[in-house]
């Protein structure tokens, strides 16, 4: 094997997602001190946005300034080289989760053992399916009370719909949780309340050897084995067992997902996730661009800019773009060519975060995420290539929750304004749509907060001032039809409500589910999504 397929195909580049609170934070922080990339418990968790802050978006944006050092989280781990991509814990931040699952090869879900399945985790295990994302699933907080672990299971099945297969089974939960069964290694893993010490594992391959009743009791022996041997009937038609066979196949399609039981701040079950997760998550999957296939081991570099953070200092007007690489290998001071303004450039800045440490980038391959400072060079979606001139698809818009007119607070700045506008758009802040009826441009996010940001970023960052103007809508839907007729005469009808995106596409602003809901009924040959990707 080459020196470069073996780079990529030692590579795991993935997002932990989950609702706020489920314990994503925790657990990305046990992840790093197993792979002694971070040595203190407590250095993420640091970085995380404050509860108490959520009504003070200043101080939630100086605390993002922090986390751009956790926003990648490089570590090697036995014979792979783990990258964690950190997503936004605050909900008013989803868009930049969005885009960041476009940049990973998998993803594993938190899910909190009492709440079950959350809006949050639902909604970004819809962005999963539509990418045919692999996800593996970490049940959390078994050391407290929580739902049945066979109705969570249906729970997962029915509310982020794809199929399960649980590859650990409790024992018990809250005050009498006794540990789990690691079905995938064959180990009784036996639990011990406490922060610093890790799973007491024992060889277990037949559970119906009586030793099992010396460990946890004769009662909750037989309740395992009956309930293994339900989950061997439930779920195997499924999956096959070991060897991974077929369960490995499906996961790897984004059909099933593996589940795991354990509890983070106990450091409890999260070794086992890790070590099967470097085994059956996938290296860096090939990508599709609008000309064709990029498969990673691919000789020539390319790769795409997911993600820009800015720099939230007006005197330093400099962001840092994140890029991942798509195929081949990246090496500093090298020319590549910025396809959207095709010109060669080099870059002797990047860089990357290993074991929580910031440094230049020499060379960094398929897989792999760099920063590279940026003055305003690039925007969402641009791409680097060795010289090809390739355009990467699937950087979706998803409709915002939240509308409203913007206008300008200052006439003698309208200029400002617009230019203001363009580039924060650019940067992936908010969505802009202009109505075509009258002109105006309509602003949508996610949450409140984004209004507040642009708001007071226009102010420092461009001297311009703008004025919000409510809006009531449902939701921004794009349109596709076989019938240009049909489009053309729906866009008639609803000339009021039809608005250009910022790639010049048509959306219909819904104003409310009912309207929605009679557009598709009178219109049955147009197909309206939630997103730009379809
Ligand atoms: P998030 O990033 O998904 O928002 O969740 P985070 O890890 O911050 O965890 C949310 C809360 O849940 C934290 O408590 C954390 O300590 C707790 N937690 C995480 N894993 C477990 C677990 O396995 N068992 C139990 N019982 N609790 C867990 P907090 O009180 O909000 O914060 P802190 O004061 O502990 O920092």
């Amino acid at each position: 094997m080459s020196e470069l397929t073996n780079e990529i195909q030692r590579r795991r580049t993935f997002a932990i997602i989950s609702h706020p609170d489920a314990g994503k934070t925790t657990l990305t922080e046990k992840l790093l001190l197993f792979g002694g990339a971070i040595h203190v418990a407590g250095a993420v968790k640091s970085n995380k946005i404050k509860k108490t802050a959520t009504s003070d978006w200043m101080e939630i944006e100086k605390q993002r300034g922090i986390s751009v050092a956790t926003s990648v989280m490089g570590f090697d781990y036995q014979d792979y080289k783990i990258n964690i991509l950190d997503t936004p814990g605050h909900q008013d931040f989803a868009e930049d989760t969005y885009r960041t699952l476009t940049a990973v090869d998998s993803v594993i879900i938190v899910v909190d053992i009492a709440k079950g399945v959350e809006t949050q985790t639902r909604k970004l295990m819809e962005v999963c399916r539509m990418r045919k994302t692999p996800v593996m699933i970490f049940v959390n907080k078994m050391d407290r009370d929580g739902k049945e672990p066979f109705d969570l299971l249906d729970e997962l099945e029915h509310e982020l719909r794809i199929h399960v297969r649980p590859l650990s089974w409790p024992i018990e939960m809250g005050t009498k949780f006794k540990g789990v069964y690691n079905i995938y290694e064959e180990k009784l893993d036996l639990y011990t309340p406490s922060k610093q010490t890790i799973t007491q594992s024992i060889e277990f391959k037949d559970v119906n050897n009586p030793e099992l009743e010396k460990h946890i009791g004769s009662d909750l022996a037989d309740k395992l084995r009956a309930d293994l041997e339900l989950i061997e009937g439930v779920y195997s038609d499924t999956a096959e067992k070991s060897p991974l066979g077929d369960l490995g196949v499906q996961y790897l399609k984004g059909d099933l997902a593996p589940v795991f039981f354990g509890s983070a701040l106990n450091n409890f079950g999260v070794k086992e996730l890790l070590d099967c997760f470097v085994q059956i998550a996938p290296s860096p999957r090939p990508v599709l661009a609008e000309e064709r296939w990029i498969v990673p081991e691919e000789d020539p570099f390319s790769g795409f800019i997911f993600k820009i953070h800015a720099n939230m200092d007006p005197n330093h007007r400099s962001c840092i773009a994140f890029l991942k690489i798509c195929s081949g290998k990246f090496e500093r001071n090298t020319n590549y060519k910025h396809v959207r303004f095709d010109k060669m450039m080099k870059f002797s800045q990047a860089t990357a975060f290993m074991a929580q440490k910031k440094e230049t980038v020499d060379e960094a391959y398929a897989g792999d995420i760099i920063g590279i400072p940026d003055t305003g060079n690039f925007k969402i979606g641009d791409t680097l290539t060795a010289g090809e001139n390739l355009h990467f698809k699937g950087l979706p818009s998803f409709s915002p929750e939240m509308f409203k007119y913007i206008e300008n607070a200052d006439p003698m700045k309208s200029k400002q304004l617009n230019k203001g506008i363009d580039q924060l758009m650019d940067e992936g802040v908010a969505q802009l749509f202009v109505n075509q009826y009258n002109g105006r441009k309509i602003i949508g996010t996610v949450g409140q907060l984004q209004f507040e940001v642009i708001q007071y970023r226009l102010l420092h960052e461009y001297g311009a001032q703008c004025r919000w103007e409510a809006l009531s809508l449902y939701k921004a839907c794009w349109m596709e039809s076989d019938s240009a007729e049909a489009l053309e005469n729906f866009k008639k009808r609803k000339y009021q409500y039809i608005a250009l995106d910022k790639e010049g596409r048509d959306v219909f602003l819904a104003d409310s589910s009912y309207v929605l809901q009679m557009a598709q009924q009178d219109f049955p040959e147009i197909r309206f999504h939630f997103s730009s990707e379809f």
